[in-house]
């Protein structure tokens, strides 16, 4: 143990010398610039209000819900709102769980078997590469985006392939070209999941509603942690793939079930949802000023997420720390986490963000370009 001690201390040491050391800290002050409440539910009054009636009226939903949903764990709630999602989705249906991690961690642990392979865009998800880890099928990746590329490594795999993408993605702010990968898992009779993390809410119920794919995916994952302002997940999927997870999927069976009140507070996610589509309006005027602003980005043009290129870890490091001390709150992603020459600075916009606060950013921003 005392050898295992003196490496874990090395490795926090190498990291703390490149100024990479993780560290859990308070909330800090600020206007925000960095998180995924794109719509201001998390701290909308009005929302909340609606949630603490619902627990007067029933106080039981926040008790634990003693088990598995196998055992003794599940309830008419989580089931009535799996109905729900599905319907409100165009899927045949749609399984909870208390995370986006554990959902992808279901999926991609339990669909592909050891003669499959996964076909990962090279920017997905980490959740989804912890998932591979503990599947027996093979995974290969393909260059962000690039549908030569993906079909160049289709072409070369004999089993089944499962191709998973983001609809919109994290780190870049930039999205799929969902609907030709669709067309490309048709023609390779691959089986296409995609995690739509950080479109539901901020583009309606997601780009697969959009462009209405819900028969070319095979499953699909929404969050309810980022524009919905609350915690959990769902895989939208076939009624043959929800009852295949509910029998193989360790990451569903072998855990207690949230409380109801998790299942509830993202029913009425949905429903404020649709009676403030003008938030959803106010977060687009925000990203359009922001764009304005042409700062060198990778990013969508109407993505929350906009990643500024900053190449050069100390340069990245000085820009957020005179942003932070003027009060505004970002996120900087340093090499290796990503690659050398594409250090960013990671801003999310919000509904609620002021012109005047979106200007003053992009004005520091600006200082050191
Ligand atoms: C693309 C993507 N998928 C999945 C997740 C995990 O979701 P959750 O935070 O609900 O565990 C995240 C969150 O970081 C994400 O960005």
């Amino acid at each position: 143990m005392l050898n295992n001690i003196l490496r874990f201390q090395q490795s926090l040491d190498k990291r703390k010398a490149e100024g990479t050391l993780r560290r859990l800290r308070l909330q800090s002050e600020g206007v925000d610039f960095h998180s995924n409440d794109y719509l201001g539910f998390a701290q909308n009054k009005e929302l909340q209000n609606i949630l603490l009636q619902k627990v007067i009226e029933n106080p039981q939903m926040l008790s634990g819900s003693t088990g598995s949903r196998l055992i003794s764990g599940n309830s008419d709630v989580a089931n009535s709102v799996e109905h729900f999602i599905a319907q409100q989705h165009h899927f045949e249906s749609a399984l909870l769980f208390p995370s986006g991690y554990n959902a992808n961690l279901a999926l991609f642990s339990t669909l592909p078997s050891r003669h499959d392979t996964v076909i990962v865009d090279e920017q997905i998800h980490r959740s989804v590469h912890d998932a591979c880890q503990l599947s027996n099928a093979k995974k290969l990746k393909f260059k962000h985006n690039d549908l030569e590329d993906l079909e160049n490594v289709l072409k070369r795999q004999e089993g089944h392939c499962y191709i998973a993408i983001e609809s919109l993605y994290s780190m870049e702010g930039d999205f799929a070209p969902l609907q030709e990968i669709a067309a490309i898992a048709e023609r390779y009779k691959a089986s296409l999941i995609v995690d739509e993390a950080h479109a539901f809410g901020v583009f309606g119920y997601g780009l697969i509603e959009k462009y209405e794919l819900q028969k070319q995916v095979s499953a699909a994952v929404v969050t309810y942690g980022k524009a919905l302002g609350a915690h959990g997940a769902a895989i939208l999927c076939s009624e043959t793939v929800k009852s295949y997870l509910v029998n193989f999927a360790s990451p569903f069976i072998y855990t207690t079930s949230a409380q109801d009140f998790q299942w509830i507070s993202i029913k009425s996610g949905y429903e404020f949802l649709d009676q403030n589509i003008e938030l959803s309006k106010k977060l687009q005027d925000n990203i359009r000023i922001f764009r304005s602003q042409n700062l060198d980005s990778p990013s969508a043009e109407t993505s929350p997420v906009q990643a500024i290129l900053i190449p050069d870890n100390q340069k990245l490091k000085t820009v957020q720390d005179t942003l932070s001390e003027e009060g505004f709150l970002t996120y900087a992603i340093y090499s290796p986490t990503v690659k050398e020459g594409s250090e960013r600075l990671r801003i999310c916009l919000h509904s609620f963000n002021t012109e005047q606060e979106i200007m003053k950013l992009t004005e520091i921003i600006k200082e050191f370009m």
